[in-house]
């Protein structure tokens, strides 16, 4: 067994250290000391109050605490730190002045839950994922805090870099889906596409990195379950996103609801002190997720909100958002000296050097600009960012015979389906319902802005949870009076998101039964499926020859589908997430060990690790997508390299791609890694490099990798991160179950 290196590891922290730094110690120096002397000034209810975090009650985006008093009062008094779902700049400002009427006029933070979009809509997360591009994820997010910011916020609430690999956990929608590499990448994006270039640019808004940490494996998939999880496991796959949100320079962490391995997240000093602000020194602040201080009562942890404060406080766990527990009984706390004052002073500190770098204390009204606010929101080259990131997050699941894509010389298109002329349901869960469907691109209205002398003949169907089939006989008329049918079925928006699990996560409803019967008019098809979570279709999958999976695209989803099934753009989107047969196979991943006994293919039933009614893969597999061109891989070498396990060797990877069909196109190409001997254990693959390039008709290129000594490594047992000598495979393809080329290396010791 080798430990990696000091100059690797050097070099990892000093990327780490450079990416975050935006500031010069300077500047830090400057503002440490001003945030010492205020400290200074503050009384212990003064510093309390910053840690204290309410709802505006504009929106509730949680269960909202009833007979409250008067939070204006509270503000004026100083005993509110931040406050969350107040937007625009007229509530913003009516906030600020109230805190700018407090003894010390500590301004307020607004924070929000800018998940995908702000006034423009983006595409949900997972959906931004499957672009597999990191630029077009950094650039929405950049308009959605140009937007926010412009509208008096000055924090969101993203990214959610929680690793899913289980479908029914409705919070999928939110995340990257379920790989680590991919997933730290994206976290990495969107924290410098929110942040900008850095905190005190007016354009700039706090991310905060959530939700501190793997809430994404809830058992069962049931939101705010419990999770049980080997300590690998948690470094291995579900850390590693937050880590790389904090080497992007992320201001802020959140709490989650759930408790690992015994401990609620909000009182677990291991994650908090240990891990977060100790082995990696983040210098930001914790802020609690909704009354997650309060519900360690519900866990059992805490007997009352007094217990609760002092086990949230003494974890780490800076800012209580909605429980009140810490303005209620961190007093108390401090005076019967079960809390020392060192603790709520570092809280406060941290919060304080926030406000400070953000400029608040220079201008408290720097991001309440209605003059910025009106130009700032719906700019039309904004939407035409929006409109590329909708058709980069499309996956073309199938297209057998090369149906798609459309001509435009088609005389009648029959358009079926309960979402075809859907427009709010675009933006999905998570979308601040600012500008009430405003702008926003149906699927047929998409088509029709582009289809020439196109007749469309629409019919629904039928509803997305129907059980009854009155509609049919309309879509079936439709239907055969067509040359092609595009069919639009999905799930509600509101099956994914928060509190949205599902035990049942088929495509709902009697839709798969209306395909059936589109189907057998022997009309060519095209399934559109729009979800936020990977759904069950089997029979779909089986027998319609072009499936699309388009998530919720966000406003610009019908203008981004019609570009897609016109072929004005070429489908270049892989899933991030695995999809399966039957909720029976879930937890479901790539990434998984090989077992004592494995099957090597679908029929290999007995006395091997299967199931003995279906098959194990997945109907889908991460790292799926195909293209309206095809591409051809060949040619591939590993270069020489110094194969001493101790050396920081860099190992050169390369091989040819050619594009061999007639259109231009992206293909996304993975290099996936295994270590064939290895104890403890590796998977059998893991994703840890990825090129999208984009090849025209005919065009060949060699494509390098390096494989860095990090890539190589992993922890043991003793979670110290090691490199073990010995062979490792090399595999390069279009998809997790798609390689195409692969080539062995050896290290030595
Ligand atoms: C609870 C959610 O878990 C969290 O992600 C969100 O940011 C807060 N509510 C605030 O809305």
């Amino acid at each position: 067994m080798i430990k990696i290196s000091r100059k690797a590891i050097y070099i990892l922290m000093l990327s780490g250290c450079m990416a975050a730094g935006n500031r010069t110690f300077a500047q830090q120096d400057n503002t440490n000391k001003k945030v010492e002397a205020l400290l200074a000034r503050m009384t212990l209810d003064e510093k309390i109050g910053q840690l204290n975090q309410y709802n505006g009650d504009w929106e509730a985006t949680g269960p909202v605490t009833k007979d409250v008093g008067n939070k204006i009062e509270e503000i004026k008094q100083g005993r509110v730190g931040a406050v969350l779902n107040i937007m625009g700049t007229t509530h913003t400002r009516t906030f600020q002045e109230a805190a700018m009427q407090s003894r010390l006029k500590i301004p307020l933070l607004f924070g929000q839950d800018v998940i995908h979009g702000y006034h423009i809509s983006f595409p949900i997360p997972l959906a931004e994922a499957s672009s597999w591009d990191m630029g077009a994820i950094e650039r929405a997010e950049r308009i959605a805090a140009t937007e926010a910011s412009a509208s008096g916020i000055n924090w969101t609430f993203a990214p959610m870099v929680d690793i899913a690999r289980d479908p029914r956990w409705g919070r999928v929608m939110e995340g990257a889906g379920e790989d680590p590499y991919l997933g730290s990448l994206i976290a990495a994006a969107r924290v410098k596409g929110f942040q900008g270039t850095g905190l005190g640019s007016t354009d700039a808004v706090m991310a905060c990195a959530k939700h501190f940490a793997a809430y994404g494996a809830a058992i069962g998939g049931r939101d705010y379950n419990s999770v049980d999880m080997s300590p690998r496991t948690l470094w291995e796959i579900y850390l590693p996103p937050f880590k790389a949100a904090l080497d992007a320079g992320v201001s802020t962490f959140m709490n989650s609801f759930n408790d690992l391995n015994g401990t609620p997240a909000t009182g677990n000093s291991y994650l908090q002190r240990d891990i977060l602000k100790g082995k990696w020194g983040f210098k930001g602040f914790v802020v609690s997720d909704w009354g997650s201080i309060g519900e360690m009562i519900n866990h059992g942890y805490a007997k009352d909100n007094y217990q609760a404060a002092q086990e949230a406080i003494k974890a780490g766990s800076d800012m209580d958002m909605e429980s009140r527990s810490y303005i209620n009984n961190l007093a108390k706390l401090v005076a019967d000296k079960k809390v020392p004052v060192s603790l709520i002073d570092d809280a406060v500190r941290r919060i304080l050097t926030k406000k400070f770098e953000l400029g608040l204390f220079d201008d408290p009204y720097r991001f309440i600009n209605p003059e910025r606010e009106k130009t700032s929101l719906n700019r039309p080259e904004n939407v035409d960012d929006a409109r590329d990131m909708a058709r980069k997050s499309i996956v073309l699941l199938k297209n057998e015979n090369q149906l798609l894509p459309l001509s435009r010389s088609l005389k009648t298109i029959a358009l079926i389906g309960p979402l075809a002329k859907a427009e709010k349901e675009l933006k999905g869960f998570w979308s601040l319902d600012v500008d009430k469907g405003q702008g926003i691109v149906s699927l047929m209205e998409g088509m029709q802005n582009q289809a020439g002398q196109t007749k469309f003949l629409y019919a629904k169907g039928c509803s997305i949870t129907d059980t009854s089939r009155d509609g049919f006989a309309d879509a079936i008329a439709a239907a055969k009076k067509a040359d092609v049918v595009v069919m639009a079925m999905g799930e509600a928006p509101d099956m994914t998101g928060e509190a949205k699990s599902k035990s049942n996560i088929h495509l709902p409803g009697i839709q798969e039964e209306l395909i059936k019967e589109i189907k057998a008019t022997g009309k060519p098809v095209v399934v559109l499926l729009m979800a936020g979570r990977p759904m069950i279709f089997n029979w779909t999958a089986d027998h319609v020859p072009a499936i699309l999976y388009t998530w919720w695209l966000g406003s610009q989803g019908g203008n981004a589908m019609a570009d897609v099934l016109y072929g004005d753009y070429n489908p270049s989107g892989k899933l991030p997430i695995t999809f399966p047969r039957s909720e029976g196979q879930i937890p479901i991943y790539y990434n998984h060990y090989n077992t004592g006994r494995p099957a090597r293919n679908d029929n290999d039933l007995f006395y091997t690790s299967a199931y003995i009614d279906l098959p194990n893969s997945p109907q889908y597999a991460f790292g799926y997508g195909l293209s309206y061109t095809t591409f051809d891989y060949k040619s591939m070498e590993i270069g020489k390299f110094n194969p001493s396990a101790k050396s920081d060797k860099i190992i050169p990877v390369s091989f040819m791609i050619q594009n061999t069909g007639k259109y231009a196109g992206e293909e996304v190409v993975q290099l996936y890694l295994s270590d064939m001997v290895s104890q403890p254990l590796r998977p059998i693959k893991e994703l840890k490099d990825f090129r999208k390039i984009l090849l025209q008709p005919g065009q060949i290129k060699r494509i390098a990798f390096n494989i860095k000594p990090d890539e190589l490594s992993f922890y043991n047992d003793k979670l110290e991160r090691i490199i073990q000598p010995g062979t490792f495979e090399v595999m390069i393809g279009s998809a997790s179950n798609d390689i195409r080329l692969q080539k062995t290396f050896e290290l030595t010791e």
